[in-house]
């Protein structure tokens, strides 16, 4: 009896064993803890890209849905036609066709949570070989894909187009979202529906700056618009710095095919014979619902793999661009740190124009690349105020741009060679500045000296904003030889990586900020060596509400540096209530950017109590789980969202009404994310007055309550806020 039902246990493993045998075809899987990407591979065949969505048990019927060499893993250009092309080579001989076929695979184990895969192909003629490497984080339900190439021809190859990730999916419609705007409004979120035909998502020519337009990250939904609870939606980021280009591509077939990778527009790579060339990873993730959940696996991915020190709390800040500009001495700097300290923050960060002698840098046109501390402003050098700071409570941090050069400036006379340039032709400015190329290791050492020097001027610098604030024109470097300019492209993003790499190798506990003028550096290959980012040069309160929802779909809000600045703001005029602008601040990481005295004395005092809340609060904003209620996209009249802690013990809801809203009566609003049997005490924090715009402060309800009658709020003016603090009684 006993081997009888094992017997009938073992049948679906046999006939599947069978089935495999008999089509000499294996399945391939590349399995998170609740997803799966599907793989068939034949030996001597290409390798087919089969599924990608929730686990299945019966994944060996997969087989007997036919072998369809159209939608392969990783389609080069030869062989059957595709709608994208992963790979596309010119060959020692001239030949320009390329047709991979299995050539075996590799499973590794790496930790507890991470698997990582190997399916590696060969080309049928020549030896070429392209191993796509796939790491399941198991856990995040992350699963991130990148290609090698190498080869033994006799003399080198031509690299002309090669992608990260090739992703095929078949559904009745397509719905992507992209992140896009420019400077001071990045991260808006817009979605449409694919037309038969090509989408493209990319920037092909900035070279630095590359997110100041577009992301390399999207949303994919399949069938309807994205519900932000219910639905398949599938992500993607690209972990690139660098020229990137995201291809979606509805066939004839109405079969959706992706591409991902470094952009190939005036980039052909030249590899000699044994060289490898190894792409960025795309970093992918799918959720069966919606959006919401999409965004919370790359938020846990990105503080497990992709952010520096991702398990602490950031610091509280004061930041000194807004309120001092190029324009301070010591005594200015003083101030904002005494201040600083009595409003409770807990860092102080001098930002630009601290530096330049012979060149000052009094302004944006000149000292850029003379690291050395500005004498007349400050005599008794950055020592002196990162002491100050110390001796206040607050950690200290200082602005750099190390791969800028100003003409004005020493470093630019004594080093023409570093600036990227096309040679005879005028090197174009922006921001009054240059590029320097980083494909040289000269300028990379410099790079990394610099850095070095400048931490090495106190012990007390703990945080650096790393600043890079113009794209490159006329491309050209002096370092690489003539036939390989083209490589330029990918080498400056690689002399950055190895510049971050050196950094982060010397000092592992510093603070990083990323900034390209705001969010125009912002990706998961930059973000990894740095704890947070400048979102976006516009602190203005009503846009950083949809550039902050916009990012946090993708970036998590620990990261999100997110700054209380002055009113009306100095980007758009427009002035906002202290309340609403700290509201919003604090719901990614808080920081104050103005002169704090040119608060009144009750501005003051509601600026250290929000600072008290914030600390509050933290825990769960910067390591709690997203869930976003109200769009600021849709209707543009309300935005609203819970953090909820992991153990569901406490949660933080921000409202907000925005500047074009019409007049409405009542907020009402069902809260997400809560644990439906736990009771919540529910306080309102930085009410604008004793009354609050909460009819149940300090009452408990339960979370199902919570989530079904919802709160209805007393707001409804324009730039009206309401912050609500859960916790469990
Ligand atoms: C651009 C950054 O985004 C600002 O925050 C500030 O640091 C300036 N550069 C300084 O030049």
């Amino acid at each position: 009896m006993n081997k009888i039902s094992t017997l009938l246990r073992l049948l679906p493993l046999l006939c599947f064993t069978a089935a495999l045998r008999g089509q000499n075809a294996e399945i391939i899987e590349i399995a998170t803890n609740d997803s799966a990407m599907v793989f068939v591979a034949k030996s001597g065949a290409p390798v087919i890209f089969r599924y990608w969505g929730e686990k299945i048990n019966d994944r060996h019927l997969l087989l007997e849905r036919g072998y369809d060499e159209r939608f392969q893993i990783y389609p080069a250009f030869g062989g059957l036609n595709h709608a994208n092309i992963a790979l596309s080579l010119v060959h020692a001989d001239g030949s320009l066709t390329t047709e991979l076929i299995y050539a075996g695979s590799e499973t590794k184990v790496v930790d507890g949570n991470r698997v990582e895969t190997i399916i590696r192909l060969r080309d049928k003629l020549y030896p070429v070989t392209v191993d796509i490497h796939f790491m399941a984080h198991k856990a995040e339900n992350v699963i991130t894909q990148r290609a090698v190439v190498s080869h033994q021809e006799e003399k080198p190859l031509r690299v002309e187009n090669i992608v990260s990730s090739y992703i095929t999916l078949r559904a009745n419609s397509y719905y992507l979202t992209n992140f896009h705007g420019s400077w001071g409004r990045e991260m808006r979120v817009t979605e449409e529906r694919l037309a038969q035909g090509v989408r493209l998502i990319e920037e092909y020519r900035k070279g630095v700056q590359t997110t100041m337009a577009d992301n390399p990250s999207f949303m994919l939904s399949l069938n309807h618009p994205a519900d932000e609870d219910a639905g398949d939606v599938y992500a993607g980021a690209l972990a690139w710095s660098g020229n990137y280009n995201l291809r979606f591509a509805v066939d004839e077939r109405e079969v959706f095919h992706f591409t991902g990778g470094m952009n190939p527009f005036a980039s052909v790579r030249v590899l000699e014979p044994g060289e490898i060339l190894e792409t960025p990873e795309m970093v992918l993730t799918y959720s069966p619902r919606g959006r919401g959940q999409a965004s919370r696996n790359l938020h846990d991915w990105c503080r497990n793999y992709a952010l520096a020190h991702g398990g602490e709390p950031r610091p509280i800040l004061l930041n000194s661009w807004e309120g001092a500009y190029f324009t301070f001495d010591e005594k200015t700097i003083t101030d904002m740190i005494d201040s600083a300290a009595d409003f409770g923050l807990e860092m102080f960060v001098l930002d630009d124009g601290w530096f330049g002698n012979e060149y000052p840098r009094d302004n944006a046109k000149a000292g850029l690349g003379d690291w050395q501390v500005n004498k007349k402003k400050l005599p008794r050098g950055i020592s002196y105020l990162a002491d100050y700071a110390v001796s206040k409570g607050l950690r200290f941090g200082i602005w750099i741009e190390p791969e800028m050069v100003n003409p004005n400036s020493e470093l630019a006379k004594k080093h023409p060679e570093w600036v990227v340039k096309s040679p005879g032709r005028e090197i174009p400015q922006e921001r009054n500045q240059w590029v320097l190329d980083l494909s040289n290791p000269a300028v990379q050492d410099f790079v990394v000296k610099t850095f070095d020097e400048i931490v090495a001027l106190s012990p007390n610098i703990t945080y650096i904003k790393w600043d890079a604030n113009r794209p490159i024109f006329s491309v050209g470097s002096e370092y690489l030889p003539n036939d390989r300019q083209t490589h330029f492209w990918q080498d400056y993003v690689r002399g950055l990586y190895s510049v971050y790499e050196r950094v982060r190798a010397k000092h592992p506990d510093i603070t990083l900020q990323l900034c390209s003028s705001g969010g125009a550096r912002l990706d998961f290959g930059a973000l990894k060596y740095h704890d947070e980012f400048w979102t976006s040069d516009s602190t203005n309160a009503v846009d950083r509400v949809l550039i902050q929802y916009g990012t946090n779909m993708i970036y998590p809000a620990m990261a999100t540096a997110s700054h209380v600045s002055p009113s009306p703001n100095h980007q758009t005029g427009v002035a906002l209530p202290l309340k609403f602008r700290f509201d919003v601040a604090m719901s990614g990481r808080l920081g104050m950017e103005m002169m704090p005295k040119d608060f009144s004395p009750e501005e003051w005092a509601f600026a250290k109590k929000a600072v008290q809340n914030y600390k509050l609060i933290r825990p769960v904003v910067q390591f709690g789980d997203l869930y976003r209620i109200f769009s600021p996209y849709e209707g543009n009249a309300r935005a609203a969202m819970t953090y909820v802690s992991k153990d569901k013990k406490q949660a933080v809801f921000f409202g907000y009404t925005l500047q074009h809203c019409a007049r409405m009566s009542t907020f009402d609003v069902r809260l997400k994310g809560l644990d439906p049997a736990k009771n919540y005490r529910v306080i309102e924090l930085n009410p604008k007055s004793p009354r609050g715009a909460f009819p149940g402060n300090g009452k408990t309800f339960s979370g199902d309550y919570l989530m079904k009658a919802g709160v209805s709020l007393r707001i409804h003016r324009p730039h009206e806020s309401v912050v609500l603090h859960l916790t469990e009684k």
